[in-house]
């Protein structure tokens, strides 16, 4: 693929992923690799310009990280910021000194000498005609004199030199965080510095991406034939959408209902792959194999474990019915590639462990086939829109990997299953209905084995108690609970005790991550 690539280097932010992703809502392709790669490596990827990521945002440890040298020779355009505005600064002669007061948080900056970067870019204008940014800071450290041939781009009033630019060069440095969404003109900015100064094609976009992937699939695998664990979430629907669209009967799909679906999802799986796309999909029902090895297993933990490692027994035999298969696809993502990269190499701070349910085993000897690994989110839904699956599947809210076995708390049994399950779906068929299901990251109801007393008729009730769940979040690692209108809340709750047989009593979960995590187990 001949594209014009921007590298980002990070030195260990949380959000250089953020950076990765302004750039490619530009159009323009990047990718994301350590501070620590070498000149060579640096030469032989050919960039189209550079930006130099922040460091921990947190941590009051100090980076002693430098950028290659290569990268201020290669004669392309580079971007440094926070960090990364003070290590350019410091490799190219400047002062860097430890600031005695941290910024953190909102800032109004005070643009200066009219560059390329911030051209026509600004929040608001002062009562003395000066143009300023609405910015979000994180530093301690900074820039007290700026190298030979920088001159001022921005300032605040406790730091002075809050950007600076050598235009002749090309190199631009920002002290603020503009791929942050509180940075109000961020986007822009980026967008200035791939597109008007770097002057990259923007050529990324999800039809020319989907002709490239399926060349490039024909040509990796030729006539060999692949296989997929196709668990019915984006990432793995969109991957078996993209391969089949390459190889068709080459490859073969495998679904394994493991009794902890949603309702009716495996046959939606069957209408969508086997019957709208006509795929090959073979579809395992393992539930009493799964309920049978979970039955009196209570520890969350224990749990997954039992199911991951079941899904990949059953995986591994339907794979022995297909000895011509060379290839096993994953639904493999960026961030995926980026947050095992920085693990590699310890920059980023880990702060959410990884929770596949799907890491199938050498012991298949399979080769690897992941053409979403260079995408995000974003664009995998994208693609999956223009390889022409359902939009509800493609904005479908994520599902763990050991789906309702961590949403019945402690022992799961298969009529907590089919309660949990028929609550579920009058829950997201009611948010759907009050135009709610897209306000939210994420909702569910989880099964609490709790019995309570309640009235219905002249009757008296003793029932199951359940929980709805309903979050906010941008990535999952913080999230809100949602405000569910009072109305709203109330009409699931009646529903159910009223639909489903077994349950008398609907709580609504308001907590938020952290403390709690957004699942209950
Ligand atoms: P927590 O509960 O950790 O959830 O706040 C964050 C996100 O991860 C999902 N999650 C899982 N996904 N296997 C998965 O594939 C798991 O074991 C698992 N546990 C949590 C959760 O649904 C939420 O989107």
């Amino acid at each position: 693929m001949n594209h014009d690539r921007i590298l980002i280097l990070d030195f260990g932010s949380q959000v250089t992923q953020l950076i990765a992703r302004r750039v490619r809502e530009a159009h323009v392709y990047c990718e994301v690799h350590s501070c620590e790669v070498t000149d060579e490596f640096i030469r032989e990827f050919k960039p189209t310009g550079i930006i130099l990521s922040g460091s921990h945002m947190s941590a009051y440890e100090e980076s002693t990280d430098e950028a290659p040298k290569a990268v201020f020779e290669m004669g392309v355009p580079v971007l440094g910021i926070c960090y990364g505005m003070q290590t350019m600064a410091m490799q190219l002669g400047g002062k860097v000194e430890s600031g005695a007061q941290r910024e953190f948080g909102y800032a109004e900056v005070r643009e200066h000498g009219h560059t390329k970067l911030l051209e026509n870019l600004y929040d608001f204008i002062d009562d003395d005609g000066h143009n300023y940014l609405k910015v979000w800071m994180s530093h301690g450290d900074k820039v007290t004199q700026m190298p030979e041939g920088f001159k001022l781009m921005c300032s605040t009033p406790t730091c002075p030199i809050a950007g600076m630019a050598d235009e002749k060069r090309g190199f631009y440095a920002v002290q603020f965080h503009p791929e942050v969404t509180h940075t109000e003109k961020g986007r822009q900015i980026l967008e200035n510095f791939v597109l008007r100064i770097c002057k990259a094609n923007p050529d990324w976009v999800m039809g020319n991406f989907a002709v490239e992937a399926v060349e490039k699939i024909r040509a990796q695998v030729g006539e060999d034939e692949v296989i997929l664990g196709l668990s019915g979430g984006v990432d793995s629907s969109v991957t078996a959408a993209l391969i089949h669209k390459a190889i068709g009967e080459q490859l073969t799909c495998v679904f394994v209902d493991n009794g902890l679906l949603r309702l009716h999802e495996r046959e939606q799986v069957a209408q969508t792959f086997r019957e709208n796309m006509g795929m090959k999909l073979v579809v395992v029902d393992a539930s009493d194999r799964f309920m049978a090895a979970l039955d009196g297993v209570t520890d969350p933990e224990a749990k997954r474990k039992i199911i991951g490692r079941l899904f990949v027994e059953v995986f591994q035999e339907e794979a022995a019915k297909l000895p011509r298969a060379k290839w096993l696809a994953q639904g493999t993502i960026y961030p995926d590639v980026i947050e095992s990269n920085g693990a590699k190499t310890k920059k980023a701070q880990t702060i959410k462990s990884h929770h596949n349910v799907g890491g199938l085993p050498d012991t298949l000897h399979l080769k690897l086939l992941e053409p979403l690994r260079e995408l995000f989110k974003d664009e995998v839904r994208e693609l999956g829109i223009e390889l022409g699956l359902p939009a509800e599947m493609v904005y479908r809210h994520p599902f763990p990997g050991p789906g309702l076995g961590v949403r019945i708390l402690g022992a799961i049994k298969r009529e907590y299953a089919d309660l949990l399950r028929e609550a579920d779906a009058i829950f997201i068929e009611e948010l759907r209905a009050a135009d709610w299901y897209d306000k939210v990251s994420q909702a569910f109801v989880v099964f609490l084995p709790v019995k309570s007393v309640g009235v219905m008729g002249d009757g008296r009730t003793y029932d199951w108690v359940v929980s709805l769940r309903a979050v906010q979040t941008s990535d999952f690692m913080t999230a809100k609970w949602a405000h569910l209108p009072y109305e709203l809340l109330g009409k699931v709750s009646n529903r159910i005790i009223n639909e489903v047989k077994g349950i008398n009593r609907v709580v609504y979960d308001v907590s938020g991550k952290p403390p709690a995590t957004i699942e209950w187990e």
